[in-house]
């Protein structure tokens, strides 16, 4: 593969990556109206006038959405065909953000939009770097991220107080939203779980290093909660939740062509017979 090509990739990878964080703080500092309702210009202008935060942080969001479909077409235009799953979720994301706006941001409409970025930059990483990936891994982590954007969306971050329990309860009878958030956390801490055990079983130097990202994320998540949710740290939570998800898609992977890494026996990866 071309190795211009592959860089690409792994440039546009890290813009979804951005665009993910930056996604994150728009919400949380709530321009998602810092455009209007226009869409694609910003409050009618392709250049507006910078002179409102909320205007700066939705147009910079626009900006690098931008930059990466200008990646994404480009490597099409190039000819690279492992790129096209990349381009379907682009047009996706695209539409999903016009409608986003026009809808007045309603969660459905968010989570799509979070699903379908966190799978765009799954796909850059995919095309950067082909090889198989752990489904399980990948299964649990994706859930987590979703359940996470449920909780930011849905209004249920006051709805668990207290770590680790919910409220200090196993089985939370704050309603329906206690459980929202109390099912990203059970997944969180079954991500963490299942990684101890693969440590334990393999000493594999890459699930040491996707521990340690997760137990990081947790003891983010822990602060957060204790501190009644500072906004650096919910832009902490929702960067490092999203660099989980990017590390686990990189982490899990045996590249087609690295004969080392195919020669290497490890549970983290799905092809050798002690899979999971
Ligand atoms: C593997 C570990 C975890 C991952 C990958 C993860 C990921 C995420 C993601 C992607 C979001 C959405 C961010 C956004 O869209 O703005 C989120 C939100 C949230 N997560 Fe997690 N999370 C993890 C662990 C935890 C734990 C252990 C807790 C609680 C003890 C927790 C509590 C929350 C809360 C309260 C929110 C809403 C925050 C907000 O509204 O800004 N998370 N998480």
């Amino acid at each position: 593969m071309p190795k211009p090509l592959v860089t690409l990739a792994w440039i546009a990878a890290s813009c979804a990556y951005l665009l993910i964080v930056l996604g994150a703080v728009v919400r949380i500092t709530s321009s998602g109206m810092g455009c209007g309702d226009h869409w694609p210009l910003c409050n009618g202008h392709l250049f507006p006038p910078l002179d409102d935060s909320r205007t700066v942080i939705e147009w910079s969001h626009r900006l690098v959405a931008s930059l990466v479909s200008v990646l994404v077409i480009g490597m099409v235009a190039l000819g690279w065909r492992r790129v096209w799953v990349a381009l379907a979720l682009l047009v996706v994301q695209i539409l999903l953000g016009a409608v986003t706006v026009k809808t007045g941001l309603t969660p459905v409409m968010v989570i799509l939009h979070l699903a379908t970025a966190m799978l765009l930059l799954a796909a850059l990483i995919v095309a950067a770097r082909p090889g198989r990936r752990s489904p399980l891994l990948l299964g649990l982590t994706f859930i987590t991220v979703l359940f996470g954007a449920l909780t930011a969306n849905l209004g249920a971050i006051a709805s668990c107080g207290a770590f680790p329990l919910c409220n200090g309860q196993i089985i939370p009878s704050a309603g329906p939203l206690a459980w929202v958030q109390w099912t990203h956390r059970l997944l969180a801490y079954s991500l963490a779980g299942y990684l101890i055990w693969l440590v334990v079983r393999s000493a594999d130097r890459r699930a040491w290093g996707l521990l340690a990202i997760v137990v990081l994320q947790i003891a983010i998540a822990a602060t957060m909660i204790q501190l009644g949710f500072p906004g650096a740290l919910q832009a902490a939570h929702a960067a490092v939740g999203a660099g989980v998800w990017a590390a686990v898609v990189i982490t899990t992977v045996r590249p087609a062509a690295d004969p080392a890494a195919a020669a290497a026996a490890s549970p983290l990866d799905p092809t050798l017979p002690d899979t999971h």
